[in-house]
């Protein structure tokens, strides 16, 4: 694995580049599955629920809807200058999900929407949700499924297999290597959580045509956005060209109609 510091310099960087524009871009991928992960962790009014790397804070308002109590902590100021303007009523905290500033038992729930796998140890971050859970407290996170049954991802890697370079990104390998449910389980019991289970969550991801899709991903993303820059200016047409082709199935009125995957898993403290 690589260097911790070096993965959490590496997605801070990215975070704060992708900040300004990931609302009109990644967030209609990961807004599909705010409801199911409030489900997951049983958010309720007046409930104090903690949302870890939450981004521009959507589901810490979608939590706060249900009559939560939320606050909102991530590592990036530029995202947090976003969910503060967004949502003036909802506290957000800069603070790193390895290294959580609140007290023990402090939250009756905590939550992550594709937060979790981004930070250099994942189990760091699910033992710190455990600390500052109150006994038989709830914790639930997102990730996404492997491109293989994630087809936004699989038709951009593909593209870029066959028509670019899959080794040209200098991102460090990520510190988690979470893909599946089992993963998320393992990692869960590690962290020292019962009542342990995933679920696969499925949605629709809609763009005009293969070139949105890219943008959006360059956008709105960290390791996803460096593999896209890393390509050569000069085979990014036949990248375009290629998930257009591979999407042609996937085609509606609209535009493009493409299936995404993702597990969300949950447990609690005894
Ligand atoms: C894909 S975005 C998800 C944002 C939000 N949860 C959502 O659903 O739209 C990943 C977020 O994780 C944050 N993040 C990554 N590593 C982090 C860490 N170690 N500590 C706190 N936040 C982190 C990033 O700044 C970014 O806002």
């Amino acid at each position: 694995m690589a260097d911790a510091e070096a993965i959490r310099a590496f997605e801070h960087a990215g975070w704060e580049r992708a900040a300004g524009g990931y609302e009109a871009s990644f967030a209609t991928a990961t807004r599909t599955f705010i409801p199911a992960l409030l489900d997951a962790a049983g958010v309720e009014a007046g409930q104090s629920v903690l949302d870890v790397a939450c981004g521009p804070g959507f589901v810490t308002a979608g939590a706060a809807e249900r009559g939560a109590i939320v606050r909102g902590l991530d590592f990036s100021a530029a995202m947090l200058g976003v969910a503060r303007t967004r949502h003036r009523n909802i506290v957000f905290d800069q603070g790193d999900a390895e290294a959580l500033p609140y007290p023990e038992g402090h939250f009756d729930a905590v939550i992550s929407n594709f937060g979790i796998h981004h930070v250099p140890r994942p189990i760091e971050a699910l033992r710190q949700a455990y600390r500052v859970l109150r006994p038989g407290g709830r914790l639930a996170f997102t990730i996404w499924a492997a491109p293989s049954e994630n087809i936004a991802w699989k038709l951009v890697f593909d593209a870029i297999r066959s028509e670019g370079d899959m080794a040209a990104s200098r991102a460090p390998a990520p510190g988690g290597g979470f893909g599946t449910p089992t993963d998320c389980e393992s990692a869960l019991e590690q962290a020292g959580f019962t009542g342990i289970s995933s679920r696969k969550l499925t949605g629709l991801w809609h763009h005009a045509n293969g070139r949105a899709l890219l943008d959006a991903l360059r956008a709105g993303t960290a390791r996803m956005a460096a593999l896209i820059e890393a390509q050569s200016a000069t085979d990014i047409p036949g990248i375009v060209a290629a998930i257009d082709r591979a999407a042609a199935a996937y085609r509606d009125a609209d535009g493009l109609a493409i299936p995404i995957a993702a597990f969300v898993a949950y447990g609690h403290k005894a």
